[in-house]
């Protein structure tokens, strides 16, 4: 075995290294200095406790949101068309089927059922123990990955321009944005892993997971405004306004800066970075689970039973 590889090796030497430096600290500081770095690291055990708990809590909410979106996708769209034909997707969106629009109905097609099989790969490959053992699984699951979003991207972006969809251009433009991070966020994530920067590969695909997920977390957040402000701030007869302003860039731009804020909070583990990204990942997951509540009951459900 080529010990090098062994991240048991890196991870015991990395201990060895803290090890060492608290034993140098100890014999060269100063007592109150050994006392002060002692107390610090105390202090920070329990925010850095509720900062893991907060990325579960995050993660474990978001995973039964795509769980419902794929179960609402799979009976609504999957049954239909085997029951009835794509000429009745339309009873789930308008612009779902246009008669004779073959290339458009395909893209369509295309758009949700691979959205299906993507929304869940693509969590997996978050789940640190599925990374760690099974690696081939997690290459393979990664390339899966990296296609169907890629694929979904540009048949998204094929109909926002073919068939437009509700909103202004500027929700059209955010969403936009979202496809073209899916590709960009691919390349380098796939660059990354190549060149063996794990660590950039991990913040890369975090990019892509997130954007990949853009569409996900927009329905999630404005079903929860419209659950707690109603159409406070929307113009239902075009779907514009500030609120529908806000929750775009919410869904498609504030989770990049946030992997960015992950990132920084993660390297310098301050107590007060460390809790000010746990009360947002916790606030996100409250606005997911009240969104995901509103979707089930308004929209998903009903247009599958209907
Ligand atoms: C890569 C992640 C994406 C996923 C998983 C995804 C998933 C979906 C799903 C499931 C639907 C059906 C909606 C429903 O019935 O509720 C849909 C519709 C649609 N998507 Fe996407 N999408 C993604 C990205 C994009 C992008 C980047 C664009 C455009 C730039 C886009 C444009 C559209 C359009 C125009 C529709 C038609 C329905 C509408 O008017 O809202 N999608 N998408």
């Amino acid at each position: 075995m080529n010990v090098s590889k062994n991240k048991y090796f890196w991870y015991s030497n990395f201990e060895f290294g803290k090890t060492l430096r608290l034993i140098y600290l100890g014999y060269s500081a100063s007592k109150p200095k050994l006392e002060k770095t002692m107390s610090s690291r105390l202090q920070s055990a329990l925010p850095l406790k509720i900062f893991t708990s907060s990325q579960k809590i995050w993660f474990i909410t978001l995973l039964i949101a795509q769980l419902s979106f794929v179960v609402y996708l799979s009976a609504g769209y999957g049954l239909t068309s085997l029951s009835e034909g794509l000429s009745a997707w339309t009873d789930f969106n308008d612009t779902a089927y246009v008669s004779g629009d073959t290339l458009g109905n395909s893209m369509y097609a295309v758009h949700v059922l691979l959205a299906i099989v993507m929304m869940m790969g693509g969590s997996l490959q978050l789940i640190p123990a599925l990374r760690n053992r099974f690696r081939t699984f997690h290459r393979y699951n990664g390339r899966v990955f990296v296609l169907l979003a890629c694929t979904i991207s540009i048949a998204g972006m094929y109909l926002i321009i073919s068939r437009g969809t509700v909103g202004n251009t500027l929700l059209h433009a955010l969403t936009g944005f979202s496809g073209v991070m899916v590709i960009v966020a691919s390349f380098f994530a796939i660059k990354a892993a190549r060149s063996k920067r794990f660590d950039l590969h991990q913040r890369w695909a975090l990019h892509l997971f997130l954007a990949a997920n853009g569409v996900l977390f927009f329905r999630l957040f404005l079903f929860a405004w419209l659950m707690i402000f109603g159409t406070l701030g929307i113009n239902t007869e075009n779907f514009t306004g500030p609120t529908v302003l806000c929750i775009s860039v919410l869904s498609y731009l504030i989770p990049h800066v946030l992997v960015q804020a992950l990132w920084y909070v993660n390297k310098h583990r301050q107590s007060w970075s460390l809790i000010s990204i746990s009360s947002t990942l916790l606030l996100i997951s409250a606005s997911f689970a009240v969104g995901l509540l509103g979707l089930v009951v308004g929209n998903w459900y009903p247009n599958v039973i209907a």
